[in-house]
């Protein structure tokens, strides 16, 4: 039998995708976006720079789809002729380099971890949510992007719709399953209506560590023509699954190993996976499909090429604390060491 590994081909739909490494979405607090939402020559050289290191994929930091409330980093995608530009210029240079680029969009602010709430929001302003994010679709295609990534997770806007603790609506949109991935649905079915076929679609669904809830809620979310999922962490349902104590990865990838084997889309993985050789272990296993690594990427931008010679590089010291998250990065040890070369 022939061994998967992360520097594989992989291919969904006609899209091609040069290796199954994806860069995961993060915001680099340490650069602000223009006034107007579209993002600064700093912000674009900062994807320019990560263009040419060797992922089959890069998904983009969280994109605002409206202007009603700021989002970290500043970068929107809702003005056609505002940021339309600046993704078409990220999509050239990933594109020079075979990489393909996906757009994360999200609905900004409402964040269930900072007391938000989509409760007390009339039907017709969801209504208005969904259009922003069925706009900002069709922007990214226009600028070339290869797909778009809807936001789900980390008690974001569209995480807390699908969770039956943040979602307590009363109409269409809340309820049961059917009626929480309700809105979600209507995005994908809108976008897959209108646009290209091998303009591609993911989910970063926020898990809830109830394995049966989170299935039967992808489940819904496959018939409306998803193409891809990217497992990351959500609301809690809860409090942790119980993994057995030699088991080497997290509950998020643990989730998205148990979903790998119920569902029948590609499945992403990510969440402290770290080295290359564990990706390539999560693959060989049939644990998913593709790989996502976020810090690694911070800490060394030539994360994949150093580990082609030594697959169990570890450029990350997964500090409790990220400095990525602050506009300090020279904190962060793993660039200190590599700029004494030690
Ligand atoms: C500085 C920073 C910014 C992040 N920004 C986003 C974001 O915009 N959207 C998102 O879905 N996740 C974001 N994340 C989470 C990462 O995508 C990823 O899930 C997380 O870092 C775990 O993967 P890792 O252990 O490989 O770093 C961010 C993470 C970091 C460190
Ligand atoms: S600050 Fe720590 S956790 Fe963040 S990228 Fe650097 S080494 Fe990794």
């Amino acid at each position: 039998m022939k061994m998967i590994n992360t520097m594989q081909k992989y291919k969904i739909a006609s899209v091609n995708f040069k290796n199954r490494i994806v860069m995961a979405p993060m915001v680099p607090f340490y650069l602000k976006a223009n006034t107007d939402g579209s993002m600064s020559a700093k912000q674009i050289t900062h994807y320019s720079n990560f263009a040419s290191r060797e992922m089959g994929l890069i998904i983009s930091q969280s994109l605002a789809v409206s202007k009603k409330y700021p989002i970290d980093g500043g970068a929107c995608a809702y003005d056609r002729n505002i940021h339309t530009p600046y993704l078409r210029e990220i999509v050239q240079k990933c594109h020079e380099n075979k990489v393909r680029f996906f757009a994360q969009l999200a609905y900004p602010s409402i964040s269930y971890f900072k007391g938000g709430s989509i409760n007390n929001l009339s039907t017709s302003e969801i209504v208005t949510i969904r259009e922003e994010f069925i706009k900002a679709a069709f922007l990214c295609e226009e600028a070339g992007c290869d797909g778009i990534e809807l936001h789900g997770a980390n008690g974001f806007f569209l995480n807390m719709i699908t969770s039956d603790i943040a979602n307590s609506r009363n109409d269409q949109y809340g309820g049961n399953v059917s009626n929480r991935t309700r809105l979600i649905k209507e995005i994908i079915k809108k976008i897959k209506k209108n646009l290209k076929d091998d303009f591609l679609i993911s989910f970063r669904f926020g898990c809830s560590w109830n394995l049966i809830l989170d299935l039967e809620t992808i489940n819904e979310l496959i018939k409306s023509g998803l193409d891809l999922i990217h497992i990351c962490s959500g609301i809690p349902h809860l409090k942790s699954l119980e993994l057995s104590s030699d088991y080497e990865f997290n509950q998020t990838v643990y989730t998205a190993a148990f979903l790998k084997k119920n569902i029948n889309i590609p499945i992403i993985a990510v969440s402290n996976i770290q080295t290359i050789n564990r990706g390539n272990f999560l693959l060989k296993n049939n644990m998913c499909d593709l790989v996502a690594y976020g810090r690694p990427f911070l800490a060394d931008k030539n994360f994949i090429m150093k580990s082609i010679s030594d697959c169990n590089y570890k450029p990350c010291f997964n500090c409790k604390y990220c400095f990525w998250y602050s506009t300090d990065i020279n904190k962060c040890p793993a660039q200190r060491r590599l700029k004494n070369n030690l």
